[in-house]
């Protein structure tokens, strides 16, 4: 079986390895392969889509991307750098962080508290050498207090900060969402149906995030069911449909890719 590559735009030679990097994966759960030796590379810079019908395994591409999940085989590359059998934490700690399909808030903290949550782990990690120095780990408390309070603005939730999760619509809650990612500093954002149940006043707020970060020289794959999305942010488009690459270009060529229209029009069978 040959591997499909999605090869990222080509880099003028001595360039910097793709920030991420997919080789030949594949994932299997007590024998059923949900993805299938599938290659696949983020240019720096890059916002790429990853479409695909529901069970196509994207999520279970990013659960691989994000070291959640351990391939069965293949390799993830993060700069140039082998990284498969790495833990999540060390993902992030190289830059690569990523947003859960459907977030899971704590519900009884406040917004801002979701934000800090996940800083302290941060802090924690380092806690060993702050021992003996708590005045920094105050100084990092509050330089993590002040980013949260900017990343809450960042996503318009600012008014809520105070307020118990709970309260939050489906819509704010992808906002949290993406501004607790951006709490590790990411430069690659791996964002998992950002848009899905989003009104859409609160639709236009993720898409322009989303575009001011990619500006800000971050690489983004996104997955996304909602195609108009996809085309408005998107030059380049991965479909897949039972673990493997379908088709790959622009968002017309791929939307108009007859093994892709099949894939959606069967659901993916
Ligand atoms: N932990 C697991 N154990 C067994 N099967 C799994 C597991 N995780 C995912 N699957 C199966 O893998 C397939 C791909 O799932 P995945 O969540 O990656 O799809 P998806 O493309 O993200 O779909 P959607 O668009 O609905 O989110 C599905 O058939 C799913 O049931
Ligand atoms: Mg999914």
């Amino acid at each position: 079986m040959t591997a499909e590559t999605v090869h990222a735009p080509a880099l003028p030679s001595g360039a910097a390895p793709p920030p991420i990097e997919a080789r030949r994966l594949t994932k299997r759960f007590d024998g059923l392969t949900v993805v299938s030796d599938m290659s696949l590379e983020l240019a720096h810079g890059e916002m790429l889509g990853l479409i695909g019908p529901n069970g196509a395994g994207k999520t279970t591409m990013f659960n691989l991307l994000a070291g959640s999940l351990k391939p069965s085989a293949g390799e993830i590359w993060i700069g140039g750098r082998e990284v498969s059998g790495e833990p999540p934490e060390r993902r992030i700690a190289h830059g690569v962080a990523r947003t859960f399909q459907i977030p899971r808030p704590f519900l009884e903290m406040s917004v801002l508290e979701n934000l800090l949550v996940g800083a302290q782990k941060q802090v924690g990690e380092r806690l060993f050498a702050n021992f003996l120095t708590p005045g920094l780990v105050r100084r990092e408390e509050k330089a993590a207090l002040k980013k949260a309070h900017d990343l809450l603005d960042f996503v318009t939730l600012s008014r809520l900060a105070h307020e118990p999760a709970r309260v939050l619509s489906g819509g704010q809650r992808k906002l949290l969402e993406l501004a607790r990612v951006l709490m590790a500093d990411p430069q690659v954002i791996l964002l998992d149906e950002p848009a899905a149940g989003v009104n859409p006043a609160l639709l236009e707020v993720i898409i322009e995030r989303v575009v001011e970060l990619n500006a800000q020289g971050r690489s983004i794959l996104l997955i996304e069911h909602n195609m108009d999305m996809v085309s408005r942010l998107c030059s380049r488009v991965v479909a897949m449909a039972l673990g493997k690459v379908l088709a790959q270009g622009t968002p017309v060529e791929v939307a108009a890719n007859p093994a892709v229209i099949d894939a959606y029009l069967g659901g993916g069978a």
